[in-house]
Order: C-alpha cells, then structure tokens, then sequence
C-alpha cells in the first residue's frame, strides 16, 4: 500500500478544524522546531532530507533556504505559491481544501527557520472559496496561539496572510507573484537579483510552493534522514499527483517517489488503467509545459528501463525521450484523442497566458496558436510543421522567465513524436476539418 505523509488523514471528517487536526498529531513539528531547535538547526534538517520543490522545477529547498540573505534590520519574508494554474495540475486546490492546517503547521517551521515575521499564501484567484477555508484555519490557529505574538513562549512571531492572486497564469513565476503581491502588474523580474537577496519589497524573499511548505512537517517530525530514506536516490519523500484525462479511476494520489509508471497508471491501488477499455497513446506527466511521452515511452525509457516516479526517470533520454515530474499534473491520452488539437489547445492556453513583456514568447505564442489552429481545421500545409518548429527555437531560452519554455516544449515534443499525425491533418483536411480521428493509423496508439 501507498506511504501517505500528507494524505494521512484527509478523509478524516472535520480534519479542516483545528481540534480534530490537532487530535491526530497536527502542530507537533511547530511544538519541536519552536521549542527545541534552532532556526539553523531547521533548515539543517530540510537540507538533510532532500526535499525537492513540488512547484515544478524541483530546486533543493534546503539549499534555496541556505542563499536567503540575512541582513540585520531588514524584514524576511515566506511566500506560499499556492497560484497553481497549470494545465492538468490540481493537487494544490485538494490539499488546501483538505487540510489548511497542515499548510499553516508547514508554513510556520518554514517562517521560523528562515526568519521571516510575515508571510503570505498567495492563493489562486478563481480559489475563492478555499480562501475562505484558509482563513477560517488561521483565525483558529491564532486563538489557539500558534500564530500570532510569543508563538507558545518561544518568543517567535508570526503574522499569516493570504492573499488573492491577480488571475493570471503567470502570476504562479516566482517574481511575478512578487510584483503582484506589491499591487502590481503581474510581470516576471530579471534575474539575478534573486528573491533571496531582493524579493518583496526588496527584501529577502523565499516562494515556496504548498506542497513543498506541507511536506517540512513530516520532515520535523521524523527528521531529516528518515525521510530522506523514502524514495529513490535523488527524488525523496512522497509525491502528490493529479491524474487526469481518459483514466479509469483519475484523482489526487500522494505516492512515495520511484513507484514505477506502469503501476501508477494500471495499479488497483491507483489509476486502475485506460478509461473504457482503450488503449494508452499518450501521457504528459509533470503537466502543460512538460513535453509529451508517447505510448511506448511511458512505462520504458528508450534504453528499454522501467519508467519510474521520479525526477530523474520521466527525464531520462532528454527531450529526445523522455520529459519531466514537472507539478506532478499526469495527463493521459487515449488511442481516441488528438495529439495535434490537444497541442492547440495547450498552445491558447499559452498565447492567452503570456504577459507580453518578451517579444520572443509574446509574438511567438501568438503565432504557434495561429499556425496549430489551422492545421488542426484542415487548413495547414507542410511548411506549417517546420515553422513551428522554426518558432519554437526562436521562443526558447529567449525569454525573462521559462513561460516561453514551457509553451514551446509540448509543442517540439508534439512534433517529435507524433509528426505522421501532423501531417495527417495536411493531407487529410476533410475529415481533420470534422475531427474525425478514429481514422488515425494503428501505428500511433500503442
Ligand atoms: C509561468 C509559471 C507559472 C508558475 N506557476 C506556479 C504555481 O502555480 N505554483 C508553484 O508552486 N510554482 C509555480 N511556478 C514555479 C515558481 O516560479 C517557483 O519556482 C516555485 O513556486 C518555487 O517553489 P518550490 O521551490 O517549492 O517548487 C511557475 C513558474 C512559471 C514560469
């Protein structure tokens, strides 16, 4: 059965109030961290962990912890990125719904380790109604004094916000949501200066995503080298996956990392395989922005090894042939669906989401949703394929913050490995223009 060091009680009735959460081990790692270590000695411990960040790229979050600059007089601040707006990614919604308090337990050894006195969730607009669950959860902890001034004598305060976010997808990169959070204009900051040097309002600033801050609770609680002993190598701990698309049993699934791909799709335990008896033809593993596996390198690498749940596995073979963990936003693609509409669709997500400040990514974006649509409706040509790839090279690494990226990658990765079906819309217009695509080759679905 599955390891849970999240998931553990969340279909406990009332785990959202602060009495039934606290009766089943909730804010002990606050009583530890506060009363009986240092700051140092916390970070220390996540250092030990190999905690990797959950919000997609998968930085070290010990060692992002470790670059925070510590002025004397200058405020810190801990930013929860819980804007989550990708494409296929929902695990943030389910754990702030579920459990806001492990949120708030997290978020408060995160604060005291890093020395901040104010921080902030920054909460995906449309999440209205978890605002409201955050809330009522932080009002509760004040009362119960673990937020607040003296947080249980430890002379440790801690002030906790939440904040809407501004209703864009961009606003989840890390300084967009600064800027957001300072009342402006979502746009991504040149790098460096990073966060932690010069974040919100230019002090030093660690994002965290939810996820990531959730998962330093186990880790106080068992200690560092424990939950390093979960997982694989490189890829600790547990991992929270939304599983989406044509699944038999789709959902939110904590798993412990190295679970092969094939038992997570097919397992009882799990996914319980294809929805209707179809074949698998595809998955985007880490969500949007990842590049998609076809059939055959979903559940084997190209060298022929068992793909696994970790960050090394779904990359293994590079973007010849492999992907990325990404946010954990699994989609699968039956042997019905359309690789080339399905590409159309992410790449208006991206034309819609740019915020416009890159020419690359703002004219690129545009064009790539100009090019796909046609060729989607049966009025395409050859040439279309190689000028997305054209533009995909020219969008890529040019562009102040990885949006660019992740808008051209599923679309390289598209092209890779489905080309036929690409050409398929050129020389089938009729029926591409009528989607009918059960007339696809047998050759695509595996
Ligand atoms: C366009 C874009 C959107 C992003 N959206 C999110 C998001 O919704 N949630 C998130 O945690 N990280 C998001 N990120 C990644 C953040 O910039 C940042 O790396 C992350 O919050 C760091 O937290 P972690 O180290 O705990 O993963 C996004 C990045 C980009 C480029």
């Amino acid at each position: 059965m599955a390891r849970k060091l999240l998931l553990e009680h969340d279909s406990v009735p009332g785990i959202e109030t602060f009495e039934v959460y606290k009766k089943h081990g909730g804010y002990l790692s606050v009583e530890k961290a506060l009363k009986k270590m240092s700051p140092q000695e916390v970070v220390e411990e996540v250092q030990k962990s190999g905690l990797r960040g959950r919000g997609g790229a998968g930085f070290p979050t010990g060692m992002k912890w470790s670059f925070l600059a510590k002025p004397e007089g200058v405020p810190r601040y801990l930013l929860c990125n819980a804007d989550e707006s990708e494409p296929g990614t929902f695990k943030d919604r389910y754990l702030m719904e579920k459990l806001p308090h492990l949120l708030i337990e997290g978020m408060i050894v995160s604060s005291y380790a890093l020395g901040a006195n104010l921080s902030y969730i920054y909460i995906r607009g449309e999440y209205m109604w978890i605002l409201d669950i955050l809330e009522k959860a932080i009002d509760e902890a004040y009362a119960k004094g673990y937020l607040g001034k003296n947080i249980l004598g430890s002379g440790f305060d801690l002030d906790l916000r939440v904040a809407p976010g501004g209703g864009a997808y961009i606003c989840g990169e890390e300084t967009a949501l600064i800027e957001s959070l300072e009342g402006k204009r979502g746009n991504p900051r040149m790098k460096p200066p990073f966060p932690a040097v010069k974040g919100l309002w230019g002090c030093p600033t660690v994002v965290n995503n939810v996820e990531t801050l959730m998962a330093v609770v186990p880790i106080i609680n068992e200690g560092g080298d424990e939950y390093a002993k979960i997982g694989i190598g490189k890829s600790t701990g547990t991992k929270l996956i939304s599983a989406g698309g044509n699944l038999a049993r789709p959902g939110v699934y904590e798993l412990e990392m190295g679970l092969s791909v094939e038992e997570f799709i097919y397992g009882d335990d799990w996914c319980r395989g294809i929805a209707n008896g179809k074949k698998l033809k595809a998955c985007v593993p880490g969500g949007s922005s990842v590049p998609i596996l076809p059939a055959h390198l979903v559940t084997k690498t190209a060298a022929g090894e068992t793909r696994l749940m970790t960050y090394e596995s779904l990359a293994d073979g590079g973007f010849a042939s492999g992907s990325m963990l990404g946010s954990g936003g699994f989609i699968i693609f039956d042997e019905d669906q359309c690789i080339v509409r399905n590409t159309w669709n992410f790449a208006r997500f991206y034309a819609h989401e740019s915020c416009g400040q890159c020419s690359p990514c703002r004219e690129g974006t545009g064009w790539m949703e100009k090019v796909l649509n046609r060729l989607e409706h049966g009025q395409g040509n050859l040439r279309d394929i190689e000028l997305l790839e054209e533009i995909n090279k020219k969008i890529e690494g040019n562009t102040i913050c990885p949006l660019g990226d992740a808008a051209a990658w599923p679309v390289a990765a598209a092209i890779r490995h489905f080309r036929e079906e690409f050409e398929w819309h050129v020389s089938h217009r009729e029926e591409s223009q009528t989607r009918n695509y059960g007339l696809l080759k047998e050759s695509l679905v595996g």
